[in-house]
């Protein structure tokens, strides 16, 4: 029996909440271990729609416990709402059920304040973050002067760091003509959300550690996608954290060995939010189409996501990058009636056939999809539980696919139905 690690394999929104719900019934453990509260996720149980931000998905589900791990950035105001919200539609959320990371660090409302205006100030150049914080929180943890959840439970280390904070980020709005921030304002909001939050706080490491050795299965939750991932993704215009399965160890505190099964969640077509690079991107009436029939809306922010044919390229080396063992692909019922359905499966750079998405930022703008045609289908494929309810065509397009990115697809989900799914393998059981 596996652990298993849910990542994206785009950039983000691939449908991972239907597959995570699924899965978490299954768990006994779900460990958030990056982002924060960029990350938007809908549960639909029963008649109930829960849209989660930071909690990990098992909340929802009575008896198993949710983690948020080291590799989380915590903000505690974010977390207390999103808690009641949750709280209000009747599930119980107690320290017995969600224990936070001790050494989780901490998102401050100057964080938010900072993303928002560094983007304002970039203009045209702007990442199209979710102005939630995230990156300026990242920052300073490896800047070593974050402020992390245990440090609210010592009241002198805890003035000594907001110092040290300060003294970094007033140095910057000084230069910037901008007003400072106040030692004691914020020294006051964090001494007033101590007690709510700490009561959360554990040693996340051990617990994992026993509850690997007592035989729980522990499912990973990851957030946003590969091609947002700060080493492997579109840099700059990425999230501020690791978002490969490589991650859930480090940012868990479990080694390597603990991860098991990776699963990487992937789209039919391609989406983005934000700015940044998009190969496939379509800005005709296909790419309308695609994104009025897959609804795609952020959960986070309400913006219209960008969307593209399906990017073989970017889906493989989100693989190789990623350790993906095999892939969910979701939303296949969205290319229902197409007549023409197309797959980059090499990029034209400078007169050169090239089989990766290359690393600088002016290639990466200037690659030009290489597309094969399939024929498309004029059935429906949505609400198909069986590969026998799958017109040719399409499984065609799936098994070229699979060869395509060099991994099988584990799962096929074919509405947001949770049945509506047609199980190939069972990833906690590999
Ligand atoms: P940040 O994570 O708020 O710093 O935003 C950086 C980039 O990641 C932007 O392009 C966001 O749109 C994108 N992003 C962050 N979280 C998500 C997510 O959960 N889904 C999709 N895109 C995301």
């Amino acid at each position: 029996m596996a652990n298993v690690a849910v990542v994206g394999s785009q950039w983000g929104d691939e449908g991972k909440g239907k597959i995570v719900d699924w899965l978490s019934s299954r768990a006994d453990v779900v460990v958030r271990f990056q982002g924060g509260h960029n990350a938007g996720h809908t549960l639909v149980i029963g008649d109930v729609e829960y849209k989660l931000s930071l909690l990990p998905s098992g909340v929802v589900r009575p008896g198993k416990l949710s983690v948020i791990g080291n590799g989380v950035v915590v903000d505690p105001w974010a977390l207390l709402a999103e808690i009641e919200k949750i709280r209000a539609k009747g599930v119980d959320i107690t320290p017995e059920t969600l224990v936070i990371a001790e050494n989780c660090t901490l998102i401050l409302p100057l964080h938010g304040a900072v993303d928002r205006a560094r983007e304002e100030a970039r203009g045209t150049a702007k990442i199209g973050t979710t102005g939630r914080g995230i990156g300026p929180a990242y920052e300073d943890k490896v800047a070593r002067r974050a402020i992390r959840l245990c440090d609210l439970a010592d009241a002198r280390v805890l003035e000594d760091k907001v110092d040290q904070l300060l003294f970094h980020h007033n140095a910057l709005l000084r230069g910037l003509g901008a007003a400072e921030l106040d030692r004691e304002e914020l020294l006051n909001q964090l001494r007033e959300v101590a007690p709510k939050i700490l009561p959360y706080a554990g040693v996340v490491w051990q617990r994992l550690d026993e509850l690997k050795r007592a035989g729980k299965r522990i499912l990973f939750e990851g957030a946003q996608g590969a091609l947002l991932d700060v080493d492997h993704g579109t840099y700059p215009f990425v999230t501020s954290s690791n978002t490969v399965a490589g991650q859930a160890s480090a940012g868990s505190g479990m080694g390597p060995g603990a991860v098991g099964y990776v699963l990487g969640i992937t789209k039919a077509y391609t989406t983005r939010v934000g700015s940044g690079p998009f190969p496939t991107e379509l800005l005709d009436e296909t790419g309308e189409q695609l994104g009025v029939r897959g609804r795609e809306f952020g959960t986070v922010t309400g913006r219209k996501r960008r969307c593209g044919w399906f990017d073989a390229v970017l889906v493989r080396q989100a693989i190789k990058t990623g350790g993906i063992t095999g892939i969910a692909l979701t939303k296949l019922d969205v290319l229902d009636g197409f007549k023409e359905i197309k797959v980059c499966t090499g990029y034209r750079l400078k007169g050169e056939v090239v089989n990766h998405l290359p690393a600088g930022q002016t290639a990466q703008a200037e690659v030009e999809p290489i597309y094969e045609t399939f024929e498309g289908w004029s059935e429906s494929t949505r609400g198909a539980r069986s590969w026998a309810q799958l017109p040719a065509t399409a499984i065609k397009y799936i098994r070229r696919i699979e060869e395509l990115i060099e991994a099988p697809v584990t799962l096929l989900s074919t509405s947001p139905e949770r049945d509506d799914t047609i199980l190939m393998h069972d990833p906690f059981e590999d």
